[in-house]
């Protein structure tokens, strides 16, 4: 056993630690780091952490020896005193009872209840596109995507009313940025960005709040809010968790899907022979109708392309945790407040457990392959698992699939793809697309 002292520290600066190199190109930072070891110490002004790459070891931090771990700190500073309430933000019992309430919206069954809803919205969505018309791609996905997860979340539809969800989850990317000099500042120094994230949080709130008195006074329907107030009614959640965690769930759910369907574009741009094996698909199985709820299982080679995308760009940074009393992950010993964060890109493209790691090879999930469980990991796992990973997945091949067998979008991409090094790897690069009808 050794002590988390003799872990490995990849080469810094004096001052900054690893944190320039990390701000400047966020991605080259972690696989260098992680290729190092399956787990190195990192430091940063006042602070240190853990970045922890090996399946074993994260199999041991997010499943083995959960109870031993919350969640770590600059998540909770993400969302505090702005949704104190919702599941994301609790730890221990709250958390226990929070996860308990939300879950029964997000199985399968309830899940695939929502299809059709989806289905319609997406198609509402490709509809209005004209054939020649140029989009900014990232944003026109975030739009059909966010107006899906919108109906599923609250039984509504948002057309018109976008902007106060885009604008709060931009906020909230924009505040975690770890470019920002500001971030680094203490709380009770309020910046520009921590305003204007508050203000746009406020009005989400609020919006929300609204929705959930119209569906007080109206009739319950098929959505996660309508379960939420039933798990109120029975004492199970009250009022305020019930619109923090929809609110919760509208900040967490709303940009990843969006930069994985334009990364989802990009692949099949670059690779025409998967967008027409995709486009043949549809044709099977939708025909000349458009998809029906039943159809959406034999997606299967739309399903690979997703689960490809999400294995070559995962949308978040890593997962992160904080041990709560002194744990052993690896064989090291670490104390009580030791702070992990577990990146998926690194062994979602190591090449111990990937053929070609860097290839987009969406076939590669139709061969077998012995593997660690948690080389692949975009959604989590042990008990904190992502609750929406289902709707998240179906959101997405629904749409993927919706939009290949209606159009073709050309895309156009301005150099190198980046990402804003925040909580989510959203693409910086600009990705241009015309449709083709
Ligand atoms: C491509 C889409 C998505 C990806 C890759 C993703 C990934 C993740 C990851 C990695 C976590 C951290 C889990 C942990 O700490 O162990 C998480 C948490 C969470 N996600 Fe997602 N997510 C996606 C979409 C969604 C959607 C659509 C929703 C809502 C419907 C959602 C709701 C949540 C919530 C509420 C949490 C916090 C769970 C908790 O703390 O118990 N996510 N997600």
């Amino acid at each position: 056993m050794s002590d988390a002292k003799s872990v490995h520290t990849p080469a810094r600066t004096p001052v900054f630690g690893h944190g320039i190199e990390y701000a400047r190109d966020p991605i080259s930072a972690i696989e260098k780091w992680g290729q190092q070891d399956d787990i190195v110490r990192l430091e940063y002004p006042g602070q240190s952490f853990y970045l922890v790459t090996g399946p074993a070891q994260i199999q041991e931090i997010l499943v083995k020896k959960h109870g031993q771990f919350t969640i770590g700190p600059a998540q909770r500073a993400s969302f505090q005193g702005i949704t104190d309430h919702a599941v994301n933000m609790s730890t221990g019992d709250d958390w226990q009872r929070r996860r308990r309430a939300i879950n029964p919206a997000f199985t399968g069954d309830t899940v695939e209840a929502y299809r059709e809803r989806m289905i319609a919205e997406v198609t509402a969505s490709i509809d209005a596109w004209d054939d020649g018309e140029q989009f900014d791609l990232h944003k026109e996905m975030r739009v059909s995507t966010m107006r899906m997860l919108a109906d599923t979340l609250l039984g509504i539809d948002v057309r018109g009313d976008e902007d106060v969800i885009i604008a709060a989850s931009d906020s909230l990317i924009d505040r975690a940025n770890f470019r920002r000099l500001g971030r680094y500042l203490p709380d009770w120094i309020p910046t520009p960005t921590d305003r204007r994230f508050e203000k746009k949080v406020r009005a989400l709130n609020d919006y929300v709040g609204e929705c959930i008195e119209k569906r007080r006074q109206g009739e319950s329907g098929e959505d996660v809010c309508s379960l939420l107030l039933e798990a109120s009614d029975k004492g199970v959640l009250s009022e305020q968790e019930v619109r923090h965690n929809l609110v919760g769930l509208l900040l967490a759910g709303t940009s990843s899907p969006g930069g994985s369907l334009t990364h989802a574009w990009r692949l099949l741009d670059e690779h025409p022979s998967v967008r027409r094996s995709l486009e043949a698909e549809y044709e099977a199985v939708a025909g000349d109708d458009g998809l029906d709820p039943e159809d959406i299982d034999e997606l299967v080679q739309t399903r690979n392309v997703i689960t490809e995308t999400l294995r070559l760009y995962p949308p978040t940074v890593g997962v992160n945790r904080e041990a709560t009393e002194p744990v052993t992950i690896g064989g090291y010993e670490f104390p009580e407040g030791t702070q992990f964060i577990m990146p998926q890109w690194v062994p979602q493209r190591d090449e111990r457990f990937w053929d070609d790691p860097e290839a987009f090879d969406p076939g590669r999930w139709e061969r077998d392959a012995d593997r660690p469980q948690f080389a692949y990991f975009p959604f989590s796992g042990g008990p904190r698992f992502c609750p929406g990973k289902k709707v998240a997945r179906q959101e997405m091949i629904i749409a993927l699939a919706e939009m290949v067998g209606n159009v073709t979008l050309d895309v156009e991409v301005d150099g190198e793809i980046e990402f804003t090094p925040s909580m989510t790897l959203r693409p910086k690069t600009k990705h241009r697309a015309t449709v083709r009808r």
